[in-house]
């Protein structure tokens, strides 16, 4: 049977793991055809570790090699959109990982590019979409069951990394290096769930706090509030700092409730669904303090079993098989490229309006953004 082979761009902690499990068979459909580095370290490691793979210094070079079919992006994430324009331009399938960029101007173009490119297969590395309970929230709210969302809540600090992290160096926890704190690099999978679950608003207040209890020049305490057409409202929660804090999402919608709470074992998820919307019910209900006929379902999941063992084994190897068949055989995407931009316009809209200090629109305005960030970069470039 005919394989997917994979080059991978950066194999550094993320796109080593990548390559190992591609190795290992862990998708049958997929095989790990080269891997690049910029860092001769990391070459070395792969020329030890990897067996019988060409190991690329340049991507220029692995995007040109006749046996890679598919190129995964795993450098740091300013690189993301060009490496994959570069690897699209070369007609090969992409993934990036995530976030699909720092800023929306260049996922923007990567966007338009591959849109001329239809008959490639362009991914992202949106893992967390295969969790099963983020997938049930799902269902129950494109079945229409869930109704009209009034509200989405997502409170998420359980992202604790002290001083040392930041102090590692490298790219990471600087404007310069990765274009923010949490809201770039920890929290991309969870803007994405977000807007994946609770649609794109059509406004932003953010508050995004520099150097909470760090000595750092990047964000690691940050609170957004959105506004969406249809009225319904959302919170943002997430930090940092916080220990060991929470990772609780909470949808409300006139057909019902979700509400799913992650902790360090467990994954518990409750789903109430309302017998008659609350809207109806209100038309001709008399009662002053009723109570809706509903049915609840509770679903928990334990560490060594269901969805947080997924989380830690089978989550990326999820989105790699499904990218495989993807382009063999014509699987749906779980995590089209395109909608890379999504989650990364909720977070440079934050950090807009934090910066200016008032509500931003969406769409935003692009240039501003970038010309915003690079003042960012200045102030850091002089504190440092
Ligand atoms: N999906 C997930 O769950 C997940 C988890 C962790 C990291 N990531 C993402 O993966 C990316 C990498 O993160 P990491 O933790 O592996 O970082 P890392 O620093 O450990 O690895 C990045 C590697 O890319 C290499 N690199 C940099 N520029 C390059 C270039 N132009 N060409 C080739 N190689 C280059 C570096 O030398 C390094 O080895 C980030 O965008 C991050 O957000 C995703």
């Amino acid at each position: 049977m005919k394989k997917l082979r994979y080059g991978i761009v950066g194999i550094g902690k993320q796109g080593s793991m990548y390559a190992k499990r591609l190795q290992k068979g862990l998708d049958k459909n997929g095989a790990l055809a080269s891997v690049c580095d910029i860092c001769p370290k990391r070459r070395e490691w792969a020329k030890e570790k990897l067996k019988n793979v060409p190991v690329y210094e340049d991507y220029n070079e692995l995007i040109k090699d006749e046996t890679v079919d598919a190129v995964v992006v795993v450098t740091p994430h300013y690189f993301h959109p060009e490496i994959a324009i570069k690897a699209l331009e070369n007609n090969k399938h992409v993934m990036i990982d995530k976030p699909a960029g720092v800023y929306t101007k260049a996922v923007r173009e990567l966007n338009e590019y591959a849109a001329t490119k239809p008959e490639l297969i362009f991914g992202i590395m949106y893992n967390q979409r295969t969790n099963p309970l983020y997938r049930k929230a799902k269902e129950f709210i494109d079945s229409g069951d869930m109704g009209e969302i009034k509200r989405i809540n997502w409170i998420i600090t359980n992202w604790y990394r002290p001083q040392a992290y930041y102090d590692q160096g490298g790219w990471r926890g600087t404007f310069e290096g990765e274009g923010g704190g949490v809201l770039t690099n920890q929290c991309p999978h969870q803007l994405d769930l977000f807007q994946w679950l609770g649609g794109m608003p059509k406004s932003v207040r953010g508050y995004a706090k520099v150097g909470v209890n760090r000595d750092i020049t990047v964000e690691n305490d940050v609170t957004f509030y959105t506004e969406y057409e249809n009225g319904a409202s959302g919170v943002f929660v997430t930090s940092t700092h916080d220990y060991p804090g929470t990772n609780r999402l909470e949808i409300s919608g006139d057909g019902g409730q979700i509400v799913i709470e992650q902790k360090l074992a467990t994954e518990t998820m409750v789903i109430h669904r309302l017998k008659t919307k609350e809207s109806e019910f209100n038309r001709v209900n008399e009662k002053f303090m009723p109570f809706l006929p509903k049915k609840t379902k509770h679903i928990k999941t334990g560490m060594f079993k269901n969805a947080y063992r997924l989380a830690i084994i089978g989550q990326h190897i999820n989105i790699f098989r499904n990218f495989s068949k993807a382009v063999l055989y014509g699987e749906k995407l779980i995590a089209p490229g395109v909608e890379g931009i999504n989650g990364l316009l909720l977070s440079n809209a934050v950090y807009l309006s934090s910066w200016l200090d008032s509500e931003v629109n969406l769409p935003l305005d692009e240039e501003l953004y970038l010309t915003e960030l690079n003042k960012q970069i200045e102030y850091e470039k002089q504190r440092s």
